[in-house]
């Protein structure tokens, strides 16, 4: 038997600073949409998400709540980060925290690797540093307002906030040294950055030339030590980005390490430089693979900005899930917004999504076809006549269904894919629209088309299911009980979705799968 596939797929690990905005629960189920997939693909899937919890925009969040760093990231995870992964259904299998002890542990391995090698040195630093970003700037990240509070200073353009001017003595990572090695790889690898858009910015970023990278603070104490220098931390991004490995094994289980590395990475496009620039620098730099891929996905905009905290346009996720379900939430985002690309929510898109698409559309469907068997055969699926066309033309659209959401997937189209599968929900319905099954019931003569119609319908359904399962978990499991599938619906091979040949009977379900929803826009919108 082959070796199963290795999957390893990652999200960015979170600031604690604030709770999260259906922004970060974005990034979230994308990643949970493309794991389940291949977990239920029969590849060894792994998925990794997590909190960043160290640095000067946590610590002072900390002190301006009169506590300390690390209670304030205990409580937010407690509180809102972990709670966020059942709100939104997020089968993760590691949740890795940057003061995680085997985190801190694995980074001074790497730190005191480079180090060894000759790849950091001691130096000084000026310049400008938005601590939104914990990032130092350049003139052209920046910009001036001719009115308002901060009218005359320099701002950081994605935080709106102004810069601060830092001068420090800073350990180095010899970045510049990588300039090469990493325009080659874009090179050689074209699909190393997604979508071409980020590429084409990365590309140019790093033609113009990169500097050697200041990765040590003195000025704050609420980081990594630097192993060699316990005067310094570790910069916050150095010690965020190096989460990838330490959470699978690097420095504690090379076998563990070896057997998830290199990931898949998504990131928002706001974070791809540090991404595909510094940490395949970084990795260079240890001798290590670089990510599978780096693919940057679009900003869900609010009011036409990028939806943030600090802009006050944040919406919680389970504004939404409360009155939708989480299903509801998962779908809506990775159906109505083209990944890679920006999008922008608005709860007039989603409510009317969830009614035509959702409820209509497959939920309908589910309960009619589940109804008619019910009604028409006692419960019990019928074995199907002879095929006509028409049941031949539904054979047709599950293989290519499956297909095509699969290669969807591949490429990271999750938009594309549900497309693919929606055809098949279209079709269904179209189906029983021309078969009329109802009319069929109403004469014996009939009885054997009946079947065959009634056997279409519920083959597809469970098509549907075991297609559906990675985005919409809960309903696609109801759905799968209800037309009796064998054992877990997240046990099916979805690459052979279209193979599902039947089951017994159906039992009818508790209610629809998507509710009709009265009311749509929750009191505090
Ligand atoms: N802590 C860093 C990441 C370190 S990874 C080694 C960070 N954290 S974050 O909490 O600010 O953002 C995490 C992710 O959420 C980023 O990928 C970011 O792009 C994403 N989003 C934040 N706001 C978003 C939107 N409005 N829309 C889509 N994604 C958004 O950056």
């Amino acid at each position: 038997m082959a070796a199963r596939e290795s999957f390893y797929i990652a999200t960015p690990i979170f600031y604690v600073n604030d709770v999260p905005h259906i922004g970060h629960a974005y990034t979230e189920v994308a990643a949970d949409v493309l794991a389940r997939w291949h977990r239920q693909a029969g590849d060894d899937t792994w998925l990794l998400t997590g909190t960043d919890e160290h640095g000067q925009k946590i610590l002072r969040t900390a002190v301006a709540n009169d506590t300390t760093p690390k209670a304030w990231a205990d409580r937010l995870v407690a509180d809102a980060w972990q709670p966020l992964l059942k709100t939104i259904n997020i089968s993760n299998d590691d949740f890795i925290r940057t003061t995680d002890e085997r985190h801190e542990y694995a980074v001074t391995v790497f730190l005191q690797k480079l180090y060894d090698d000759g790849f950091i040195y001691s130096g000084e630093y000026e310049g400008y540093y938005c601590v939104g970003c914990e990032e130092y700037k350049q003139l052209d990240d920046l910009m001036e307002l001719p009115s308002g509070d901060y009218a005359g200073r320099l701002l950081c353009k994605i935080h709106s906030i102004p810069v601060e001017v830092l001068k420090e003595k800073n350990y180095f990572f010899r970045m510049s040294d990588f300039q090469q090695r990493l325009l080659d790889l874009y090179e050689s690898q074209p699909d190393f950055i997604q979508p071409e858009s980020v590429r084409n910015e990365i590309i140019q970023f790093v033609r113009a030339g990169l500097d050697d990278l200041s990765i040590s603070r003195s000025s704050f104490d609420w980081g990594i030590k630097i192993p060699w220098d316990d005067s310094h931390v570790l910069y916050v991004w150095f010690d965020a980005l190096l989460n990838y490995i330490t959470a699978v094994g690097y420095g504690t289980d090379q076998e563990n390490f070896e057997r998830r590395w290199p990931a898949v990475q998504l990131v928002g496009k706001d974070i791809a430089r540090f991404h595909a620039v510094i940490w395949p620098a970084m990795l260079m730099a240890a001798g290590l693979p670089v990510p599978r891929k780096v693919f940057g996905h679009g900003w869900l905009l609010v009011g036409g900005e990028k939806m943030s905290k600090s802009k006050l346009t944040g919406i919680a996720p389970s504004e939404i899930t409360e009155t939708f379900g989480a299903d509801a939430f998962r779908y809506y985002f990775m159906r109505a917004i083209s990944f890679g690309q920006d999008g922008s929510f608005s709860w007039e898109d989603l409510s009317a999504r969830y009614q035509a698409e959702l409820a209509n559309g497959f939920g309908n469907l589910a309960s009619r076809v589940i109804a008619m068997v019910s009604r028409y055969r006692d419960g019990v699926i019928p074995d199907p006549g002879a095929f006509t066309e028409a049941d031949e033309a539904i054979r047709v659209t599950e293989r290519r269904a499956t297909a095509d959401a699969d290669a969807a997937i591949e490429r990271l189209a999750i938009h594309e894919a549900l497309a693919a599968i929606w055809i098949l929900v279209d079709e269904l319905n179209g189906y029983i629209t021309i078969q009329e099954p109802w009319a069929l019931a109403k004469d014996p003569a009939n009885a054997e088309r009946l079947d065959t119609v009634l056997f279409t319908v519920v083959r597809g359904l469970g098509t549907l299911a075991v297609l559906l399962a990675p985005v919409i978990p809960d309903a696609a499991a109801k759905l799968w009980a209800a037309i009796g599938g064998a054992g877990d619906v997240t046990e099916q091979d979805v690459r052979a979705a279209y193979d599902w040949l039947g089951a017994p009977t159906v039992t009818a379900l508790e209610s629809s799968l998507f509710p009709r929803i009265e009311q749509v826009e929750p009191a505090s919108a």
